[in-house]
């Protein structure tokens, strides 16, 4: 079935708005289960904390909007689940209500989803498992680029809460056989973003070494859920989310050599090639991305 009856957490922040968006203009309906609502048209909402297990059991088996109730045939079954619902980083609320947070709500959403039989599960990882993005001073990685077979290890409260999330992901997936997928998304950008933030970001790289230079665009962010809720079969993925270059005028190999310096290099870089890889959603997804820097970004 291409158009979907989705459950997205989070979907009111700052990714997952846009990415709602992009599920309503591919067709898909949506419920928005957050703790404020998201005022889009065609998004129905429902005020929830996923830290509370008996609310996302019993949001996941409710009507999702008044206009169900008009079939007269009950409450209709979710065909996937979108979890984007987090505190989205470090230092916003204390580490452990972090941690608590993440990785209790993760477990709640996830669990009602497969106990109530849903058989697609996509959730937020985030570049930040890499463990370079809140680590104490300036780390290194293991190696470059970034991929999905990396042996994660993240210093803080944050990336920990979501290789935690990345195990239960696994785990339930083991045991129910259904899809679940983890995005390790990278820095988002809105489009009002570009014009914003990278012309300072590009007279002053080092502002970007800690997220190894990613972007992902909010819209094509949308695109890779899409492509997720369309391609069935693929059990327990990781798929780095992320744009096809750097965000960053310096060509791979000469960021590489200049940021992080005796870093090995395990292949051949395209020459603008994103240090946090992309190529597995291009290969398995035919991701196709539609708005890089370069279309919003000019440079003098
Ligand atoms: N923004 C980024 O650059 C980035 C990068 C990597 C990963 N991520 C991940 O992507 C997801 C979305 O990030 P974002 O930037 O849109 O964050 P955001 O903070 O803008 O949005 C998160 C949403 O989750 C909701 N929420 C928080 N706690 C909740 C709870 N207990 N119950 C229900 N809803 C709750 C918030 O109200 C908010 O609307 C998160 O999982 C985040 O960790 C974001």
């Amino acid at each position: 079935m291409s158009k979907k009856r989705i459950f997205f957490t989070g979907g009111t922040g700052k990714a997952g708005k846009h990415v709602i968006s992009y599920l309503i203009e591919q067709g898909h309906s949506v419920m928005n289960v957050d703790l404020t609502p998201l005022n889009h048209p065609g998004v129905d909402n429902l005020i929830a904390d996923i830290t509370d297990s008996g609310q996302m059991f019993n949001a996941m088996s409710s009507y999702a909007g008044l206009a169900e109730l008009e079939s007269g045939n009950g409450v209709p079954k979710f065909d996937a689940v979108v979890h984007f619902a987090a505190v989205p980083r470090i230092l916003i609320k204390p580490d452990n209500e972090t941690f608590r947070i993440n990785t209790i709500g993760t477990y709640n959403v996830i669990e009602a989803a497969v106990k109530l039989g849903i058989k697609k599960i996509i959730i937020a990882s985030s570049e930040t498992t890499y463990g370079i993005c809140f680590s104490d001073g300036k780390t290194n990685p293991k190696s470059l680029p970034l991929e999905e077979d990396y042996d994660v290890d993240p210093m803080d409260s944050y990336g920990l809460s979501k290789v935690v999330n990345e195990k239960t992901a696994r785990s339930f997936q083991r045991r129910s056989g259904f899809d679940i997928y983890a995005l390790r998304i990278g820095n988002v950008i809105e489009p009002h973003e570009y014009a914003e933030l990278f012309p300072h970001y590009f007279n002053y790289p080092e502002l970007r070494r800690r997220n190894a230079f990613c972007y992902i665009d909010a819209r094509d962010l949308g695109q890779i859920v899409d492509l997720c809720l369309k391609k069935d079969g693929l059990e327990y993925q990781i798929f780095n989310a992320g744009n096809d270059h750097n965000g960053a005028v310096i060509p791979s190999k000469e960021l590489a050599a200049k940021f992080f310096p005796n870093v090995p290099i395990t292949r051949e870089l395209g020459e603008h090639e994103a240090l946090f890889s992309n190529r597995k959603i291009r290969e398995v997804l035919e991701f196709v991305e539609q708005h890089n820097w370069q279309k919003y970004v000019k440079i003098d």
